[in-house]
């Protein structure tokens, strides 16, 4: 297959929800992951601080050593599970040839999770973001990582992503069923807006969540190599290893803005107004609150 034809391709639905096109041909194979019982998953819808929370749970797994968490880029130290790109990438075969204990990350909507991490009781910590923000961030995404539909304008781009036809499906169905599932599994549910409030507090609650002590020290040096400004520069995390082909930080940098509340900058009042009658009548009757600006 010529690889050009990979690119800005149509999403194509695996049991109602929009995925990649080369995900969806190879589905089986993602049905098929092999868990381990000490897998630690990592699941966000995307645009939520997948990235950043990968970052600071490898840095975790090896006390703080900046260096060892250099040894590669963070798309091949934390794989990306179901991204099955032939000639390119295949999530499944770089976990399979990883060491334990393995960091495992995933978009998957809680429906769509091989079976195999449930039936491992694999620890999960998922992050989850407000809508407006993830919007915006997956508007610009869009733009620069071509493996996506051509986003449109953002006009066009807010109405599909309110509709549940991006990538990954609906930010709604995603947030409230990973907050359902929490209710039976080992989940930690954190927020990306606690994290950018209270940085520590945060990774105090992953730690404790994973049952590791670090000295205080530690706990400081990996805050500091996970704030977003040394993330920008680090290339193992900001996603300049990947092919311009693939990602082009020159439309848009993935490292971005980092902030809460940049939505406001984006959306105008009548926007406005649209999600926010469309977002109640979506969340009524659930408990998952979010922030919106810190
Ligand atoms: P913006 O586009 O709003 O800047 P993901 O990793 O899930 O794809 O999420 C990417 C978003 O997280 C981007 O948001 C990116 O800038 C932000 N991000 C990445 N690392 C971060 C950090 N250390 N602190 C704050 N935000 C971070």
């Amino acid at each position: 297959m010529d690889k050009k034809d990979l690119f800005r391709q149509e999403l194509e639905y695996v049991h109602g929800v929009p995925l990649f096109w080369t995900i969806a041909e190879a589905w089986s194979e993602v049905e098929g992951f092999e868990a381990r019982p000490d897998d630690l998953l990592i699941s966000t819808y995307p645009k939520s601080g997948t990235t950043w929370v990968s970052e600071m749970l490898d840095l975790i797994y090896n006390n703080g050593d900046i260096e060892k968490c250099r040894r590669d880029a963070i798309f091949n130290r934390v794989p990306f599970m179901e991204l099955i790109i032939p000639g390119l990438v295949n999530g499944i075969k770089q976990l399979e040839a990883l060491k334990s204990p393995r960091l495992v990350k995933t978009h998957l909507p809680v429906q769509l999770l091989p079976s195999s991490l449930w039936k491992n009781d694999c620890k999960i910590i998922y992050v989850a973001r407000n809508a407006k923000d993830v919007a915006v961030s997956y508007y610009y995404f869009y733009k620069m990582a071509t493996m996506h539909p051509e986003p449109g304008t953002w006009e066009e781009f807010l109405e599909n992503f309110m509709n549940g036809k991006v990538s990954f499906g609906s930010w709604y169905d995603h947030v409230k069923g990973w907050w359902e599932k929490k209710k039976d599994c080992r989940i930690l549910y954190l927020f990306y807006e606690d994290m950018k409030e209270d940085p520590k507090r945060e990774l105090l609650k992953v730690l404790k969540f994973l049952e590791k002590d670090l000295p205080e020290d530690i706990v400081n040096k990996i805050l500091h190599h996970t704030s977003f400004n040394i993330m920008k520069q680090n290339p193992t995390a900001n996603y300049s290893m990947m092919s311009k082909r693939e990602m082009d930080h020159s439309i848009s940098p993935f490292m971005r803005k980092g902030i809460s509340g940049d939505w406001k900058n984006q959306f105008t009042v009548a926007q406005y107004e649209r999600f926010e009658k469309h977002y109640k009548q979506q969340m009524e009757g659930t408990t998952l609150k979010f922030r919106e600006e810190i």
